[in-house]
């Protein structure tokens, strides 16, 4: 099988509807589609409608989710809200995590409610800086994984996607040097494998990509994308990340 490349965009808690509208209306004339080439952003939920189907090769998520279909949930958006406006959903990121407390049963909850309701959720793990230090690094992500996708079904495992995202790299202009993403992504591919022999799970990696390491953390086998959150606020940085991919798959 040939290489592919998933080169999503994390944008948090950035862009208005209007702004994100022109950003994927510049971005998309930044690159041309290739196969094997997937890009993706994920603008906040109050966007979503304003890049819907702007461009085909821009494909569209959406960063957080509820688990309940509806109800008494102040302020939570719910998996059938999401249908039609996003293919993608992130759960688990480290933000949600940290600042708003999410368990790891939260995020298994949620990676279930997106399947259910045909969203691809995209599941974010990954180490602490005291973590890594004290060697627990793939422990932890161990951990992660196997509670986040405790109960995905047979026909699920195709609409999944893993982002290795160390919490020690995120926004710290610190990236993991391509060896150590390398043996992260490894050990998720292992126990991947282990679930669902012989399926190709993307595993991507995230923290602190730009345009300059992106061409050496793509080149690593085990790594089949990049999570990308403040390089991908800008239309040159992200395209250049893009570009990076659609080198390495002509290559
Ligand atoms: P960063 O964020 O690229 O700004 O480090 C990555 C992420 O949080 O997904």
């Amino acid at each position: 099988m040939g290489r592919e490349y998933f080169i999503a965009g994390n944008w948090k808690m950035f862009k208005t509807s209007t702004e994100s509208r022109e950003f994927v209306q510049a971005l998309a004339g930044q690159f041309t589609a290739a196969p094997g080439l997937t890009v993706a952003v994920f603008p906040p939920f109050t966007a979503l409608e304003a890049v819907r189907g702007l461009d085909p090769k821009v494909h569209i998520g959406a960063q957080n989710l509820f688990y309940e279909e509806n109800g008494a949930f102040t302020g939570e958006i719910s998996p059938p809200m999401l249908r039609g406006l996003a293919e993608y959903v992130l759960v688990g990121h480290s933000e949600r995590r940290q600042i708003f407390h999410e368990s790891d049963e939260d995020v298994n909850r949620k990676l279930l409610a997106a399947l259910r309701f045909g969203l691809k959720p995209v599941l974010c793990v990954g180490e602490t800086l005291p973590e890594r230090e004290a060697g627990r690094t793939l422990d932890k992500v161990h951990g992660q994984l196997e509670k986040g996708l405790a109960g995905v079904g047979d026909a699920d495992w195709a609409h999944l996607t893993v982002a290795y995202e160390p919490i020690w790299a995120i926004g710290t202009g610190r990236n993991a040097t391509p060896e150590q993403a390398d043996e992260v992504h490894r050990h998720i591919r292992g126990l991947l494998e282990s679930k669902v022999p012989g399926r190709r799970i993307p595993v991507l990696y995230g923290g602190s990509v730009k345009p300059e390491n992106s061409l050496e953390l793509l080149a690593q086998k085990s790594i089949s994308g990049v999570l990308v959150g403040g390089a991908s606020l800008n239309v040159e940085s992200f395209s250049a990340i893009i570009q990076n991919g659609s080198k390495l798959l002509s290559a």
